[in-house]
């Protein structure tokens, strides 16, 4: 069962071939450069570059999984794939309509299975990607079978920052999430106000590790308040500008203060997502044998950190992608979902596609519009 996975969901072309969990391929685009310099991802220039790329993405993964292949370009569709998979939200709208019109055009072309996804189900079920037979490396990814459920996912991303309890595959719930920024957002907020550039979560974990957490005092957000189960980052981005113009407008930033302003920052943002995170297990609300954790901000060896020793202090232990390409917005993941959606039969024939539309708030414990 090959499956062709497209994402367009955000500043990110991602096509994929999987098999089953199994990654034939993954091919990224990334528009970050081009959105950089207006400090975050501009929709009407993510949907032009994705149109220009998206060809050509699709043909370096198919090419990419089937280089033995005497076809070219889409042809190669024709005889090795089973069914075309795409993102149709969360994500931003006009971005999204690419990928969806493309893998439109191809299920009708070429009269494969549509299979449509949700966005943060892919990042929850990016641990259970597998790396082609091809690949040596230490950790092949999840098997399925040794995944006792329910297990509780963790998205931590640019747009996501949820906590998911997954009853089993294809029954989720949304137990915490933010109530303003998401995670990643908030880290991208404070690596611009250190002129790290955009996205900058990657550069102000490198500078956290030469500073000091403890250097600065900043609010750590719904403190005593965990019960309530939502996360908040948009007070302590507020207190951040504060602290930055208080420290800047007596000197000049050295290198030192820089590390431990994005080591301080760093610290408190993960330590407010680790204490709702703890509250919850120890609540015993939701019963869970393991932590699923996706999303680009989880690539964060510190937030790894402290995300296991909450787990073991729970008895839990916590489960990440093979490699950390996965957290990052990719269609591998999309891929995977889609195989265990098209194990649920949640998928369309060509002929039932003029319904399906982008959803870009969808949530992944609501179906799709098409299907209540
Ligand atoms: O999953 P992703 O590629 O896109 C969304 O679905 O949003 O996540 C991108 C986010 C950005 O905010 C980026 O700064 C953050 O993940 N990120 C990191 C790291 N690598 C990427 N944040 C902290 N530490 C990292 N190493
Ligand atoms: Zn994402």
């Amino acid at each position: 069962m090959k499956i062709l996975a497209i994402d367009t969901s955000c500043d990110e072309t991602a096509v994929a071939v999987t098999e089953g969990t199994k990654i034939l391929s993954n091919i990224v685009w990334s528009q970050a450069s081009l959105h950089a310099k207006w400090g975050g991802v501009v929709p009407s220039i993510a949907k032009r570059e994705h149109e220009e790329r998206i060809n050509w993405v699709i043909e370096k993964a198919l090419k990419k999984a089937f280089p033995k292949s005497h076809f070219i370009g889409h042809q190669l569709l024709v005889t090795n794939i089973d069914a075309v998979a795409v993102t149709v939200g969360p994500g931003l709208a006009i971005a999204l309509e690419v990928g969806i019109k493309k893998a439109k055009e191809l299920s009708i072309k070429f009269n494969k299975p549509f299979i449509p996804v949700n966005h943060v189900e892919g990042h929850l079920l990016s641990p259970l990607a597998r790396p082609g037979i091809s690949k040596q490396i230490n950790n092949s990814g999840l098997n399925i079978k040794n995944l006792d459920f329910p297990v509780l996912g963790v998205v931590t991303s640019g747009g996501h920052t949820e906590v998911v309890w997954i009853k089993t595959l294809g029954d989720y719930k949304i137990i915490a999430q933010t109530s303003d920024d998401a995670l990643g957002e908030s880290l991208d907020k404070a690596a611009r106000l250190l002129d790290f550039g955009y996205p900058g979560g990657e550069i102000l974990e490198i500078n956290a590790r030469q500073g000091n957490p403890y250097a600065f005092d900043l609010p750590i957000p719904m403190l005593g308040r965990e019960k309530e189960m939502y996360f908040s980052y948009s007070g302590l981005k507020a207190a951040f500008v504060r602290l930055v113009k208080e420290v800047s407008s007596k000197k000049d930033l050295t290198p030192k203060d820089i590390s431990n302003l994005a080591a301080s920052y760093q610290h408190v943002a993960f330590t407010h997502f680790i204490r709702v995170l703890d509250y919850l297990l120890k609540s015993n609300k939701y019963s869970t044998k393991n932590i699923l954790a996706g999303g680009g901000v989880m690539a964060n060896g510190t937030l790894r950190k402290m995300l296991r020793q909450v787990a073991k202090k729970n008895n839990l232990k916590v489960l990440v992608p093979y490699s950390k390409r996965l957290n990052t917005d990719n269609a591998a993941m999309i891929g995977v979902a889609a195989y265990f959606r098209f194990k649920r039969k949640e998928i369309l024939k060509p002929k039932e596609l003029a319904k399906v539309d982008r959803i870009p708030r969808a949530k992944v414990d609501e179906p799709f519009a098409w299907e209540r």
